[in-house]
């Protein structure tokens, strides 16, 4: 798989954290609602919703969810928001040709309503973890089947849906790091056209549900992110059905915190929410002291960055356990990138969150 290769760029110095301290009025306590680990800490998602209004996700792996108790506890009390790491994915949803399954997507659907969480679904158009049917069908179709295929894709799976869900990622991870469009199917058989078309057809679905593109490196000044902009800006102006764009904000330390206030807001000033959708920060193993306050940095600026961005409504880390990441499978040699240690302990992480949203009191409340 080539997933997000690791690219050089220059390191942003971390403008959002000196706004934020003329932003904020450090804060006592929120009354917020207490942790149900004995440790009477407020969760992170008590703090986000009195401090700013603000949803704090993660990514759920399902294989996981209902087996792992410490992982439900943290997955149902910390967090506002989930997000299926891979089962709402085309291949997990209809891994044969007409054949559905729902199973473990509506089990998370499920666990989010017990623990009244919203729901981000991702992701309906993508090049990756397409269905091997598909894939092998790929070369033999016309533009017009190719569309067909996808709208009935998007059409089926929202409406199985439909009411339940949130944000979807309607398309993930269009551009190249050049700001060019993706080779992929859709583009070599609909053309660029396929994004425009997919969010009709989204907005057909479920019209109620808050579309989204959503990309990774989006979060830095440079030529994907302008090819973004001017894609989104596109089909704001032809009247397209979109309603926000996801940084997924994977962070490595070795390349440094974005701006990520300044690259949101340009975005919010087209009418558009915005959200960080698959938040990690990984690091060279093992963890050094640097690394470490580096990675406590990643995490509070992206953070603070989505509370200084008012049309910034939800803050999403994927995953919360460094037992399950997807990290080390995808970057040799890299990992502990998540809020918690491979036993569920809170990490250094966690704690520079909780104090981000403490001493948020007083920055703009979300709706
Ligand atoms: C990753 C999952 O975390 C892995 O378990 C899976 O093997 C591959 O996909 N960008 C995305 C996510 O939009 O869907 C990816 O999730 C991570 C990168």
């Amino acid at each position: 798989m080539s997933l997000h290769p690791p690219l050089h760029r220059r390191a942003l110095a971390g403008t959002a954290a000196t706004a934020l301290a003329v932003a904020l009025v450090a804060g006592g306590a929120l009354g917020a609602s207490a942790a149900p680990d004995g440790s009477g800490r407020s969760t992170l998602r008590a703090l986000a919703q009195s401090a700013a209004g603000l949803k704090i996700g993660t990514a759920i792996n399902t294989d996981q969810l209902g087996s792992n108790t410490r992982y439900d506890q943290i997955a149902g009390s910390q967090f506002s928001t989930v997000t299926p790491e891979n089962v709402m994915k085309w291949d997990a949803i209809e891994p044969k040709r007409g054949q559905f399954d729902y199973t473990a997507a509506d089990e998370l659907v499920r666990f989010a309503r017990q623990h009244h969480q919203l729901v981000r679904g991702h992701t309906l158009v993508w090049y990756n973890q397409l269905p091997q049917w598909l894939v092998d069908l790929g070369p033999f179709l016309t533009s017009k089947q190719t569309a067909a295929i996808l709208k009935q894709h998007i059409t089926e799976e929202m409406t199985h849906f439909k009411g339940k869900i949130w944000q979807w990622d309607v398309v993930n991870e269009a551009f190249n790091e050049d700001g060019t469009l993706r080779d992929n199917l859709w583009l070599e058989k609909i053309g660029p056209s396929y994004i425009e078309k997919a969010f009709r057809w989204a907005h057909e679905a479920d019209p109620k549900a808050l579309l989204f593109y959503n990309d990774y490196n989006i979060e830095y000044a440079g030529p994907k992110q302008d090819g973004a902009y001017a894609l989104v800006r596109g089909l704001v102006r032809k009247g397209v059905p979109i309603d926000g764009v996801g940084f997924q904000t994977h962070l490595d330390t070795q390349y440094g915190i974005p701006d990520l206030e300044t690259s949101m807001q340009r975005f919010a000033n087209l009418g558009l929410r915005t959200a960080e959708t698959e938040v990690d920060v990984r690091t060279t193993l093992p963890v050094t002291a640097t690394e470490q306050s580096a990675q406590n940095a990643g995490y509070s600026e992206s953070l603070q960055a989505c509370l200084l961005v008012r049309a910034c409504i939800s803050y999403t880390v994927w995953g919360f356990g460094d037992a399950y990441s997807w990290i080390p499978g995808v970057f040799a040699g890299e990992g502990s990138a998540d809020l918690y240690d491979a036993n569920l302990v809170a990490k250094p992480q966690y704690f520079a969150l909780q104090s981000v949203l403490r001493t948020a009191k007083g920055v703009p409340h979300r709706s």
